[in-house]
């Protein structure tokens, strides 16, 4: 397996490349915009490719590299499904499962540091984005954080997993770069409380400045995506225009979301489920047999759909359509 931990020094973020291997599927995890050349160039090195990115949640130091990424690789771009950040492709709940090639991360709904809170499971590691910090927790003073919810993420959730499992943070102000639940239980002093109430006086009494980026990067951050007006500009078409145009035998109506998204909400009528992450392949295989038929992709709010025009364009494809805002805005 493939695990690199990188480290941004303005904002002290940690941001996490995973693969099963060299030639394979890659994800990321909490990427910072200013790094996306370094990660680049580490895909590039490792032939990787890079096809899902991770947000933990709305970062208030930093901006995200998750547009960046989408825009130099077309990878889908995944958050909680209560972030309310328009650039989420993929919205996850609560146990739901995240896969790339070999690998499989489970989604843990930690609310409390904001309310869009998400750690990710990996076997014998978590992803604690920051809800819990090496010998830390994040602050619960800003973005809908609350003290009691983090006291329960923490507690009833991340504490309960096998002590041997390392913590992999969204930050470190001074220089540990990874822990295990054990050790956290017995020396972060955050920890040591014996009731919710306890551990909310600690937080509430922090009196911490805001983070100097704040007012830039959250905004920022909750508008990184396509706007309606861009994915109207790819090609976007209306679902009444959808309808009227796959009446047509020569139409091919595509769904590009995940198996477990279909599972929350059906497919269309009449059409044909190519998960985003393998459109490419499918467009080569099928070129021929697709080449005088109009294509018409969906997905969950329009992006990955837009991103699909533009790959589907990079092969030729002429007569090609999106739905804007996809299945969440019917
Ligand atoms: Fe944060």
């Amino acid at each position: 397996m493939i695990f690199r931990q990188f480290f941004d020094s303005i904002s002290s973020t940690y941001t996490y490349l995973i693969s099963s291997g060299y030639g394979r599927e890659a994800l990321i995890i909490d990427p910072v915009l200013e790094k996306t050349d370094q990660y680049i160039k580490l895909l590039n090195e490792l032939d990787l490719r890079l096809v899902k990115v991770i947000d933990t949640h709305i970062h208030a130091d930093h901006i995200s590299g998750l547009a960046e990424l989408r825009d130099k690789t077309k990878c889908i771009t995944i958050m909680g499904e209560q972030a309310p950040a328009d650039v989420v492709s993929m919205h996850v709940k609560d146990n739901e499962k995240i896969s790339i090639e070999n690998i499989n991360l489970t989604a843990l709904y930690t609310p409390g540091h904001t309310n869009d809170s998400y750690s990710f499971l990996m076997n014998d590691r978590v992803f604690t984005g920051d809800t819990l910090l090496i010998k830390g927790t994040g602050r619960t003073d800003f973005q809908n954080g609350n003290p009691y919810d983090q006291y329960d993420s923490l507690f009833d959730r991340l504490l309960k997993l096998p002590e041997k499992t390392f913590i992999y943070p969204a930050h470190d102000y001074k220089g540990e770069s990874v822990s295990t639940i054990g050790e956290e239980k017995k020396f972060n002093p955050r920890l040591q409380v014996s009731s919710a109430q306890e551990y909310a006086l600690i937080m509430n009494n922090l009196n911490l400045a805001n983070p100097k980026m704040m007012d830039i990067a959250v905004p920022e951050n909750k508008n990184l995506g396509f706007n309606k007006e861009k994915q109207k500009q790819l090609n976007g078409i209306t679902y009444s225009r959808l309808k009227n145009l796959s009446e047509s035998d020569e139409v091919v109506l595509i769904d590009v979301r995940e198996p477990t998204e279909i599972e929350k909400k059906p497919s269309l009528l009449n059409s044909i489920n190519i998960p985003y992450s393998s459109l490419q392949e499918y467009l080569r295989k099928e070129k021929k047999e697709l080449k005088n038929k109009t294509l018409i992709f969906y997905c969950a709010v329009g992006e990955r759909s837009a991103l699909a025009i533009q790959i589907s364009q990079s092969y030729n494809f002429k007569q090609t359509y999106h739905l804007i805002g996809g299945l969440n805005n019917l």
